[in-house]
């Protein structure tokens, strides 16, 4: 493993609810130390973002959870945290797929888009002490060799349906943590504006005008033209006054 730390412990379980779960537990029970990984080959209740559930067929994906300390970073910096995930997750696929073939994006606040369609997503759970980041999660839920995603195929997509290459999942693990390190050694140097701008030239969408959709299901069209400090998708509406919303409020319906 070519890290100082993410990776160096890593936790593998045959069966588990959910790696983000057990990760949580650990660091209440046992105090796991920064950088451990625990992953699994069968997830059998993973969580997804805005309460979904997040299903993988058995050995066929990566199902993992890195557990960090950013006890550097205020609790309002959060949102960083999904940033460089974003990020590193965008950097490893780039390094595989390489880019002249296949269009990667990053669709607000975390998922990987390849060629219009979901391959990856980040759940992450914090926990603050005071004002500070205590204990971080970052779920990760990278389609690999998975190949039929039923009601979920034109939306969903993995590495091998991209490239018919089967990839050997614990590599792309070890890669991946290379790439988090990277983006999290970045982070606690307190480069925010180049994260920042790299997310942004990254981002699917930034500067189009695209529908979104409210809970209530009412839909809207708007530009995106950023993303804030605090995570809050920025929109441009219609009548050009800009409103601010968080990942409950609002979802992007098309344009990819
Ligand atoms: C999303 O909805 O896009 C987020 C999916 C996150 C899934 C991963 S799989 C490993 C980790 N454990 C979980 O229960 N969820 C995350």
């Amino acid at each position: 493993m070519e890290t100082l730390f993410i990776g160096k412990n890593m936790l593998f379980l045959t069966e588990v609810e959910s790696t983000n779960t057990y990760a949580m537990n650990l660091l209440r029970n046992v105090n796991a130390i920064e950088g451990t990984v625990v992953y699994t080959d069968n997830q059998t209740n993973g969580k997804g973002q805005r309460g979904a559930l997040w299903n993988s067929d058995i050995s066929s994906n990566i199902t993992a959870s890195v557990i960090l300390k950013p006890g550097f970073l205020s609790a309002g910096k959060s949102f960083f945290l999904s940033k460089i995930s974003a990020l590193a997750l965008y950097d490893l696929l780039t390094d595989i797929l390489g880019n002249s073939h296949y269009d990667i994006k990053i669709k607000w606040p975390n998922d990987i888009l390849v060629n219009s369609k979901k391959i990856a997503g980040v759940l992450i759970e914090n926990t603050y002490h005071n004002t500070v980041l205590q204990y971080s999660v970052i779920g990760v839920g990278l389609n690999v060799n998975q190949i039929e995603f039923n009601e979920l195929n034109n939306y969903a997509v993995s590495l091998k349906l991209l490239t018919g290459i089967v990839y050997e999942r614990k590599q792309l693990l070890g890669k991946l943590c290379t790439c988090l390190e990277k983006w999290y050694l970045t982070l606690k140097a307190n480069k925010t504006d180049f994260i920042n701008e790299t997310y942004l030239s990254r981002l699917l969408g930034l500067n189009q005008h695209l529908s979104f959709k409210m809970p209530d299901d009412r839909v809207f069209e708007a530009k995106i033209i950023d993303v804030n400090a605090e995570g809050k998708l920025c929109l441009e509406m219609n009548d050009l006054s800009i409103r601010k919303f968080e990942i409950k409020e609002v979802q992007l319906i098309s344009g990819f």
